[in-house]
């Protein structure tokens, strides 16, 4: 990669076309999944080589619990073993884990194996990974709006507390806003992914389903958001 690219603070991707991928290879759906998390983990150790300081992931929606029970039961499996073994390399390369997201209704394994995670990365500086699990951004504003107006019935903030800067502390992370959201597959849709973090991020569609999506994919990422003007509602440079 060259070294003179501005590399986003906080990239979000939003994993799409795992199902089309393996359908198109004669294999079931679920074949796409195992693939992705093979992508998923040269992305996570390419991300952290290039300096990328927040990555979030859309790994599965609040919506994704109306696919087959079969599909939703076999992300669930994945995901457990991902954290507990698959994910071990993040530790070494000091990458912090967190989770966005319901915990309710996760399997008591999954939210095991995401706690233990969290904690064994906890310390953790160069990459944060943001997993999006059971998350959806309608769901994340009305759990925020619920524990600030908590928070005022408490008399612990009045309404001038309450700015860009407090509704950000407040949301299931506090991170930065999201610079560049990639969504693979084509499709040119957010679907309920990190609406209010990414209202000034620019946006990449390429082609290529999630499982193809490898190191190389994410330097021509790259490249185009150097490409970009970001003006921010200014007059740009
Ligand atoms: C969308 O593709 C993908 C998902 C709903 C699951 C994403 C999961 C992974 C990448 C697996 C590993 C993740 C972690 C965090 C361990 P799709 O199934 O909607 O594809 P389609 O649009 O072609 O049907």
């Amino acid at each position: 990669m060259d070294k003179d690219l501005i590399v986003p603070k906080h990239v979000g991707i939003i994993m799409d076309g795992n199902g089309r991928w393996a359908q198109e290879r004669g294999m079931i759906r679920t074949m796409g999944h195992k693939n992705a998390l093979k992508t998923l983990k040269e992305l996570c150790i390419h991300m952290a080589d290039v300096g990328v300081k927040y990555a979030s992931l859309y790994a599965f929606s609040t919506e994704n619990f109306k696919r087959e029970k079969s599909e939703v039961d076999y992300l669930m499996n994945l995901f457990i073993s991902s954290f507990k073994k698959e994910f071990k390399f993040l530790i070494e390369k000091d990458v912090k884990v967190l989770f966005s997201g319901r915990r309710d209704p996760l399997p008591e394994k999954v939210l095991e194996a995401m706690d233990e995670i969290v904690y064994d990365t906890k310390d953790n500086k160069s990459l944060t990974l943001n997993i999006c699990l059971n998350y959806g951004s309608h769901a994340e504003i009305c759990d925020m709006t619920k524990k600030i107006c908590e928070m005022y019935k408490n008399n612990e903030i009045s309404l001038d507390d309450i700015d860009d800067n407090f509704i950000q502390k407040n949301m299931y992370q506090d991170l930065p806003p999201l610079d560049f959201v990639i969504r693979t597959s084509g499709e040119l849709r957010l679907s309920n992914f990190m609406m209010y973090q990414a209202s000034y991020a620019e946006f990449y569609f390429p082609k290529v389903y999630f499982p193809d999506f490898n190191s190389s994919e994410f330097d021509k990422a790259l490249i185009e958001f150097n490409k970009r003007n970001r003006r921010f509602g200014g007059v740009g440079k």
